[in-house]
Parts: C-alpha cells; structure tokens; sequence
C-alpha cells in the first residue's frame, strides 16, 4: 500500500492530532495519482500547505467528520484526499507570482461557479445509493438545488442533519413555510420537536411533493396511525386527503384547519335540506338567530369527521 507522508507543518494541530494516531501518515486507499492526470501528487499535503491558517482555518474542520477519517476505505482521505471532491488540483496549487491568480479549481454550493451537476457528480460518486433513486428526478436536482444547497462539509456539524438547525437551512429558500411556522398553530417544528424530513424526503421520492411515504395520508398516518381506520363509516375526504380539510405547515385555526367549521364543511356540502338545521332559524329556539351561529357548529353534533366505528354512527355523529 502507498503512503502519503504528511510533512507539511500544515497539518495543523486538528490533523496532528488524528494522524498521531497511526504514525502521521494519510493512508491512500489506490494507486497514487499523478500530475499527468491532474491530480496533485501529494494529495491533502499540497493542499494544506496553503489553506490551512487564517480565514481558511475552517477547511480543517472536515478531520473531525464522518469525511475525515482515514481509517474507513469508502472515505476520501483514504484516496484521493481533498481532491475526491474537489478534482484534480496539481494545476490549482502551483505557485503562482504576486497578482496573478490560482487556476480554478472545483467549488461547491450555490455561488459556485462549477455546475451544480459536476458538483453533485462528485459527492454521487460515493453516495448513489444514499441519495436514492429518486434523486436525479426530484424537484431539487431539477431546480438545480445541490448536495451543498443543503449539505457542509467542512463543518463539525452538518447543519441539515440536525433536527434543531434543518428548518433554517430548508427557510433559506422557502419563504412560505418560514412564515406558516409562526403561525398560531403549527407542527411542533419550532419547538424543535419535528423536522422537515419526517414529512418530506430531501433526495426527492416517488410521491407528490417529495413526501416521506406515498401519500399525503401514509405520511400523515406515520405519526397520526388512529385517524387510518379502518372505520365503518367512513368520511370520504378523510380518507382521501387529510390535506384537503388541514395544512401541514401552518394555520390561524385550531387543529392546522384550513378553514373554520361551519365554513369548512360547507365548502362541500349545501346547508339545504339538512334535518337539523332550520331554514327558519328563529323557529327553534335553541339554534339561536342563525344555524351557522351554533359554537363549534357541526362539529357539535358530528363529532367523528374522521370515521366512525359506531354501529349508528353512519351520519359521523358519534
Ligand atoms: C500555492 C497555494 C495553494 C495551494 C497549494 C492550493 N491552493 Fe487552493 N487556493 C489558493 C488561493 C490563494 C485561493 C483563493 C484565491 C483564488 O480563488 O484564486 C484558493 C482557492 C481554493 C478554493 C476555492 C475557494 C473559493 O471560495 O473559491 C478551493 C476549493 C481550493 N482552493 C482547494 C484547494 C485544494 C483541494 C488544493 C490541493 C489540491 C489547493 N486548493 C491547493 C491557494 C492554494
Ligand atoms: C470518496 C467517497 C466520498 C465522497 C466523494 C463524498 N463522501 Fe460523503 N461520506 C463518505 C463516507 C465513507 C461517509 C461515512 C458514511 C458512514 O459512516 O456510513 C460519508 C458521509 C456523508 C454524510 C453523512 C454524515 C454524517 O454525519 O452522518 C453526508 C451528509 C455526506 N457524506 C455528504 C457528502 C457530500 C455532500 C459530498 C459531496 C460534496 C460527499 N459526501 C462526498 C464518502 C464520500
Ligand atoms: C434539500 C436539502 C438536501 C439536498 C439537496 C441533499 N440532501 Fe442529503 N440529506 C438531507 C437531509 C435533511 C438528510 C437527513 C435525512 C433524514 O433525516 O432522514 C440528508 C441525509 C444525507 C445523507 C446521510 C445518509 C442518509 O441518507 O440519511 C447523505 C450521505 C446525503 N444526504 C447525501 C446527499 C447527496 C450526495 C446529495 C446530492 C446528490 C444530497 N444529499 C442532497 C438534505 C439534503
Ligand atoms: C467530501 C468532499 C470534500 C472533501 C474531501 C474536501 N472538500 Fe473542500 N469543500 C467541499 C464542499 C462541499 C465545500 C463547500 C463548503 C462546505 O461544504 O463547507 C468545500 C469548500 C472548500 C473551500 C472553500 C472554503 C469556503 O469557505 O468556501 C476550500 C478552500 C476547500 N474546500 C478546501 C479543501 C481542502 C484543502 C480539502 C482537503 C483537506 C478539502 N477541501 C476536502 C467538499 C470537500
Ligand atoms: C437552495 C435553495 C433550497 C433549499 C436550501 C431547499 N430547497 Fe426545497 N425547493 C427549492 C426549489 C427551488 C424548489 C422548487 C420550486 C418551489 O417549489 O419553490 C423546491 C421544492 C421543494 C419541495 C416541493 C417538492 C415537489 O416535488 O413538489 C419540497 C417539499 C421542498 N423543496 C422541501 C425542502 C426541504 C425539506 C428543505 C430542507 C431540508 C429544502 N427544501 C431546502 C429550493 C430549496
Ligand atoms: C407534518 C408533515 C409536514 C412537515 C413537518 C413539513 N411538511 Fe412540507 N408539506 C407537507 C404536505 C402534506 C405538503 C403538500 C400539501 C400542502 O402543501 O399542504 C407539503 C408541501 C411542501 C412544499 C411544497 C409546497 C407547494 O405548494 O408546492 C414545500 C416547499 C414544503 N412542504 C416545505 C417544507 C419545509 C421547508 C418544511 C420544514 C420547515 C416542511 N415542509 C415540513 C407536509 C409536511
Ligand atoms: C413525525 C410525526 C408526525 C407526522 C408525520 C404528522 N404529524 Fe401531525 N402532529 C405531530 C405532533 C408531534 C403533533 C403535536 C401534538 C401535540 O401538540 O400534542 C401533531 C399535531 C397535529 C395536529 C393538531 C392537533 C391539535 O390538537 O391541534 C393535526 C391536525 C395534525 N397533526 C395533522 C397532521 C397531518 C394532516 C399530517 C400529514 C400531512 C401529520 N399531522 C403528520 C406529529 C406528526
Ligand atoms: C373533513 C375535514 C377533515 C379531514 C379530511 C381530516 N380532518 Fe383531521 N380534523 C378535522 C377537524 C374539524 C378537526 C377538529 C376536531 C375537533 O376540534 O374536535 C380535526 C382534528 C384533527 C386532529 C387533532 C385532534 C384529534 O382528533 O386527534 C388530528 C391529529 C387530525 N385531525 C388528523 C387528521 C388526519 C391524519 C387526517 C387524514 C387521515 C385528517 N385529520 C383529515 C377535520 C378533518
Ligand atoms: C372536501 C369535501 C368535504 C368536506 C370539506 C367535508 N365533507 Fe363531509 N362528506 C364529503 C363527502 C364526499 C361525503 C360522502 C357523501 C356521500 O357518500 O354521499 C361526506 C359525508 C359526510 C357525512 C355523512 C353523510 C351521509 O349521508 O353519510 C357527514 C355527516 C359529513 N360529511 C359531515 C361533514 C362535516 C361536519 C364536515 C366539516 C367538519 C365535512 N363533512 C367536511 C365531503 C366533504
Ligand atoms: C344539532 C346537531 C347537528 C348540527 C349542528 C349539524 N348536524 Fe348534520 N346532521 C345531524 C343529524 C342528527 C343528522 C342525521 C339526520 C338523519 O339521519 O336523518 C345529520 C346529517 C347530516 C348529513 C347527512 C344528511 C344529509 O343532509 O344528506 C350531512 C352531510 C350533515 N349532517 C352535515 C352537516 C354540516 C355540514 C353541518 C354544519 C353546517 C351540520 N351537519 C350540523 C345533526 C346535526
């Protein structure tokens, strides 16, 4: 096996410290790469030899990540070190005279100006099967949304992956939810309680809107598994879509409603003919001037909107 020597002061205190660990050497993992292809002979050394100090500090922080180790064959310090991702860089690290600048080399995240395809061509270069097969037809890949719209490398934590961080990372560019997630009634997401990913799948899915399982409903069920029934009666809009009747993000009414009953219900169904409710109100004194006036309305009397398992229940009334 071939050994890259790490010589350079430029490991820098976080890297000595992991090299010590088996006699500061970074293990390559395949045959060493040469200047002809491109590829800086002394991988990660070259590399580290200019961006290791100052501003650049935080390029270091890939040695305390899951990317860092050196120990795990798939990982890239255990080929072509910085250059797995960043491609091949000999031109990149020549020395160049003062006020002429680097040749460029492979960036990554929005600002880039490397292709988001090229980009995510690297990182799908070990992780296909992580991103799934969804990926290259989700909405993100289409809207040219990269691994590293969403993912950092060079960070001790990857924001995205943890549960407290992910909304904002997901906020950035989606205004509308950031807004519902104020809103009076929500999913706990605020309180840190919930991400983003329980409901969708950031590599895209098979289901409508990136969802986590194949419908509105199985998403909502995952967590919700009493409102699946099987119910006797049934409500035919609940077990169609839970959506059409609640919001997931965010609403000003109780229960993420989209709208308040009576309102909501009418929205399908036509007061005529209803047995209960008077076309005459004054008439019956205990509906009060109008129908629509009676508190919680028809949630009053037909209490199981979402099914009912009682023999006489057939009008979701008890
Ligand atoms: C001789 C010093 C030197 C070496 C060696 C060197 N770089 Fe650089 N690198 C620079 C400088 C200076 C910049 C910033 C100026 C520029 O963009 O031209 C830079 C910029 C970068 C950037 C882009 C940062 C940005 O925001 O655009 C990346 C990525 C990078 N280097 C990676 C590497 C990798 C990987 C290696 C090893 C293969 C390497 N560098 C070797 C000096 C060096
Ligand atoms: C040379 C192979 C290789 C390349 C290239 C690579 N990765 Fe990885 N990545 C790994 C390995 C190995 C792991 C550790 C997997 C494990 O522990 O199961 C990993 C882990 C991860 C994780 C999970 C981290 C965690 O803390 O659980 C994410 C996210 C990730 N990589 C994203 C990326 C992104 C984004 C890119 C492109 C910028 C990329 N990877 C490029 C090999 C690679
Ligand atoms: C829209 C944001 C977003 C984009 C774009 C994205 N990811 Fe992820 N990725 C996530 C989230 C969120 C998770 C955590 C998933 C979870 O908790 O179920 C994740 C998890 C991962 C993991 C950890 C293993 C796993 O599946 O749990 C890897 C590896 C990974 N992503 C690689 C990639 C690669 C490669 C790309 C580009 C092809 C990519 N991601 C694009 C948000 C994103
Ligand atoms: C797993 C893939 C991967 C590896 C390995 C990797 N990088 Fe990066 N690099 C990235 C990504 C993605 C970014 C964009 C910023 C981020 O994710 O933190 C980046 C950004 C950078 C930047 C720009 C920093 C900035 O602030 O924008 C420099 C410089 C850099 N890398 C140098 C290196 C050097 C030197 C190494 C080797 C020690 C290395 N990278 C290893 C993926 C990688
Ligand atoms: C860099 C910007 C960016 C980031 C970061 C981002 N998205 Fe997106 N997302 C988009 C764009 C652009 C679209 C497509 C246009 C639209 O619907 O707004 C989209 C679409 C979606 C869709 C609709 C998918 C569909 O097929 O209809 C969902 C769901 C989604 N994103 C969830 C997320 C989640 C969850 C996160 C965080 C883990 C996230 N996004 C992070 C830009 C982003
Ligand atoms: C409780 C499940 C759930 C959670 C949590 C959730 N979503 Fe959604 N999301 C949905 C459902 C269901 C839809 C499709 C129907 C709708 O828009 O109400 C959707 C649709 C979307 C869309 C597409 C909207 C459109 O009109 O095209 C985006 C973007 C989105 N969600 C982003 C996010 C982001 C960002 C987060 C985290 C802050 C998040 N979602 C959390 C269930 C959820
Ligand atoms: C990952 C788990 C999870 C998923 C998936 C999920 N929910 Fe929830 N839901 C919760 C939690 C947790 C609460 C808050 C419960 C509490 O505050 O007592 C909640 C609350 C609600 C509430 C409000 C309850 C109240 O009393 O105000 C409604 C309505 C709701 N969810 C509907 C849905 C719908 C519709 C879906 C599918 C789009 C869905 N949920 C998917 C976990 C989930
Ligand atoms: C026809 C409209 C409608 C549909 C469709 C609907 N709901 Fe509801 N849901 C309501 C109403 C109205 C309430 C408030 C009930 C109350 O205040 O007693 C509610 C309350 C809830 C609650 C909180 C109170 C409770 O009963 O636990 C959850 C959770 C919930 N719905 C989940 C779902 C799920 C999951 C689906 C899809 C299977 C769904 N709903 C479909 C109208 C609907
Ligand atoms: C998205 C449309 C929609 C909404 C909103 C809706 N329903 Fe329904 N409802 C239906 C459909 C469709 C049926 C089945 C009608 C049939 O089988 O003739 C139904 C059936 C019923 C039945 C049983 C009727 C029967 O003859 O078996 C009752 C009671 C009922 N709904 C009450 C409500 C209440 C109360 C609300 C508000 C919380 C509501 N519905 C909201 C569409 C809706
Ligand atoms: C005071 C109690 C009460 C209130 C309030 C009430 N209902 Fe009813 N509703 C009933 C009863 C009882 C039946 C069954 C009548 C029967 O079996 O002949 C019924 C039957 C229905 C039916 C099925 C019969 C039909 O009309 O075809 C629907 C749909 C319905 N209600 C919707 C609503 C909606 C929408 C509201 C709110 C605007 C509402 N109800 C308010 C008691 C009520």
């Amino acid at each position: 096996m071939f050994t890259r020597p790490v010589t350079s002061r430029a490991a820098g205190l976080a890297l000595l410290a992991m090299l010590s660990i088996d006699g500061i050497t970074l293990a390559l993992g395949q045959a060493p790469a040469d200047t002809e292809s491109g590829y800086s002979p002394r991988g990660a050394d070259t590399c580290l030899a200019c961006h290791d100090t100052g501003a650049d500090a935080p390029v270091l922080a890939i040695f305390e990540t899951a990317h860092g180790s050196r120990d795990d064959p798939r990982g890239p310090f255990a080929q072509l070190q910085c250059e797995s991702c960043h491609g091949p860089g000999a031109a990149h690290a020549q020395r160049v005279r003062r006020g002429e600048s680097q040749a460029p080399i492979r960036t990554f995240g929005p600002q880039s100006g490397t292709p988001t395809e090229e980009q995510d061509a690297a990182c799908l270069d070990c992780h296909a099967s992580d991103a799934g097969p969804a990926w290259h037809a989700s909405t993100h890949a289409f809207n040219d949304v990269g691994c590293a719209s969403c993912h950092t490398v060079h960070t001790t934590s990857d924001a995205v992956l943890e549960r407290a961080q992910q909304p904002a990372v997901c906020y950035d560019c989606h205004q509308r939810q950031r807004m519902q997630s104020t809103m009076a009634f929500t999913h706990p997401i605020r309180y840190e309680q919930m991400a983003c990913s329980q409901c969708h799948a950031p590599h895209g899915s098979a289901g409508e809107y990136a969802l986590a399982r194949a419908s509105v409903n199985d998403t909502c069920f995952a967590c919700h598994a009493e409102k699946r029934g099987p119910f006797l009666w049934e409500h035919a809009p609940a077990s169609e879509d839970c959506s059409l009747c609640h919001t997931a993000h965010g609403s000003m009414h109780p229960a993420l409603l989209r709208q308040r009953p009576p309102l909501l219900c009418q929205q399908c169904h036509s007061q005529a003919g209803h047995p209960s409710v008077p076309s005459t109100p004054a008439t019956i004194p205990p509906f009060g001037t109008s129908p629509l006036s009676l508190v919680g309305s028809c949630l009053n009397c037909h209490i199981s909107v979402h099914g009912s398992n009682h023999p006489s229940g057939s009008t979701l009334t008890r």
